[in-house]
C-alpha cells in the first residue's frame, strides 16, 4: 500500500509550495551565485558561467539552467525551521549550490557524461582540463562565500562545509569502485547514497539552521532530515535514470544501465531470484555497448524483476525517516512546512 501523501497548501498564484520555494530559492541565491563567479578569474569565470547557463560555448550570453536550486532551498527553509529569516541563510545558500556544482562537473568527467542540463557537458565542450580546473575553482569560491564575514564567527560552518565535502569524495568513490564489483548490496548502496547525496543535503539543511541561529542539537537533526531525503532524492534520480524523459531531465535515459551502475532498483532487480533477475545479470556481466533497443529490454527488466517498485519502497521509507526526524526538530511550524513540501516535491519530480 503506497504511503499516503498528506495534503501540501498551494501558494496565492495556485502552485505548490514546493515548486514555489525552489523556485523563490533559484531567484535569490541566482544572482549571488553569478556575481561571486564573476569575481573570479577570467577562465574561470567563463567556465563557471558556461556550466551554470547565463554563457554560451563562446562566452556570450545564454538562457541555460542553473539547476533546481533544491540545495538552497534547503538551507533557506532550515534558516526558518531554526527561526532566522531568509537573508540570514542567504551565505550557506549560495556556498552548497557551489559545491553541488562543483560535484556535477567532476561527475559529468569521471562518467564521461556528455549532457547536462540539456547542454554539452563543460567537459565535452572545453576538455578534460578546463573541467576539474573549474570545479576546483567552484569548490574554493564555495569556501571562500562562506568565510565572507556575516558576524558570526564562521570557523563552525566551513568545517561542517567541509566534513560533507570530505564525505561526498567518498560517496563518490564508492559509487566509481561499485562499476568493478557484481557483489554490491542494498546496504553498501544506501551509505554511499547517503554519503555521494545525503551529505550535501543534510550540509544545506544544516548550514541553513546555524545560520538561523540552531543550536547544535537542532542543526544535527536538521542535518539528519536533510540526509534521509538525500537518499530518498538520489534513489528518485536513479529511477529518472531507468524510466525517465530525456526531455524532462536533460541527460540520455539508460545512461545508468549503459554504464552498468549498481543503482538501487538494479541492485533490487538483481536480488529477486526472478529469470529476468538472470538475464538482467548476463546484461551486467557483458560489456558490450548497448543499443536504445537494449537499454530500454534492461530498464523492462528491472521493472518485471520487481526492482522499481522496491526502490519506490525505499524512497517511502527514506522518508517517513526524514519526517520523524524534522518532528524531533523543535522546528518553527513555517520551517516545517516548507521542509516537509520541498522533501514532498523533491521526491515526486521529473527532471
Ligand atoms: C543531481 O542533483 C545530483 C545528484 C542526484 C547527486 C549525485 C552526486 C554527485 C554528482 C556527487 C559527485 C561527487 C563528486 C565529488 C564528483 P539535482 O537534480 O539537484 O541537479 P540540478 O542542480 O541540475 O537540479
Ligand atoms: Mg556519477
Amino acid at each position: 500500500m503506497p504511503t499516503p501523501v498528506a495534503p501540501l497548501p498551494l501558494t496565492p498564484s495556485g502552485e505548490s509550495l514546493g515548486l514555489h520555494l525552489l523556485e523563490s530559492a533559484q531567484a535569490a541565491t541566482g544572482p549571488k551565485m553569478r556575481a561571486q563567479c564573476e569575481r573570479m578569474p577570467s577562465r574561470m569565470a567563463g567556465l563557471a558561467g558556461y556550466h551554470l547557463g547565463w554563457l554560451d560555448e563562446r562566452g556570450g550570453p545564454a538562457q541555460g539552467s542553473m539547476g533546481k536550486a533544491a540545495r538552497p532551498a534547503l538551507a533557506l527553509a532550515s534558516t526558518r525551521a531554526a527561526g532566522g529569516s531568509a537573508s540570514d541563510g542567504l551565505g550557506p545558500a549560495v556556498a552548497v549550490e557551489l559545491v553541488h556544482n562543483f560535484s556535477l562537473v567532476h561527475d559529468d568527467v569521471i562518467d564521461r557524461d556528455e549532457l547536462r542540463r540539456h547542454r554539452r557537458a563543460l567537459w565535452a565542450v572545453f576538455g578534460l582540463p578546463s573541467a576539474l580546473l573549474s570545479g576546483d575553482a567552484l569548490l574554493a569560491l564555495a569556501l571562500r562565500v562562506l568565510s565572507e564575514p556575516t558576524g558570526d564567527p564562521p570557523g563552525r560552518a566551513v568545517s561542517v562545509l567541509c566534513d560533507a565535502v570530505l564525505e561526498l569524495v567518498e560517496g563518490e568513490a564508492m559509487d566509481v569502485s561499485f562499476e568493478q564489483r557484481t557483489d554490491v548490496t542494498v546496504a553498501e548502496y544506501t551509505a554511499m547514497a547517503a554519503a555521494k547525496t545525503g551529505a550535501l543535503m543534510g550540509c544545506s539543511c544544516a548550514l541553513g539552521a546555524l545560520a538561523g541561529g540552531a543550536d547544535i542539537e537542532q542543526a544535527e537533526l536538521l542535518r539528519a532530515f536533510g540526509r534521509h531525503l538525500g537518499v530518498a532524492f538520489q534513489i528518485v534520480d536513479d529511477l529518472l535514470g531507468i524510466l525517465g524523459d530525456a526531455d524532462a531531465t536533460g541527460k540520455p535515459v539508460g545512461g545508468d544501465i549503459a554504464a552498468r551502475k549498481k543503482t538501487l532498483p538494479v541492485l533490487a532487480a538483481l536480488a529477486s531470484s526472478t529469470p529476468q533477475a538472470r538475464a538482467l545479470a548476463r546484461v551486467y556481466a557483458s560489456d558490450t555497448h548497448l543499443t536504445g533497443a537494449e537499454l530500454r529490454h534492461a530498464a523492462g527488466l528491472v521493472t518485471e524483476a520487481g526492482g522499481v517498485q522496491a526502490a519506490r519502497r525505499t524512497v517511502r521509507r527514506e522518508l517517513s525517516l526524514a519526517f520523524e526526524v524534522l518532528g524531533e526538530a523543535a522546528a518553527t511550524p513555517a520551517g516545517r512546512r516548507d521542509l516537509t513540501a520541498l522533501a514532498h516535491v523533491l521526491t515526486q519530480r521529473d527532471h
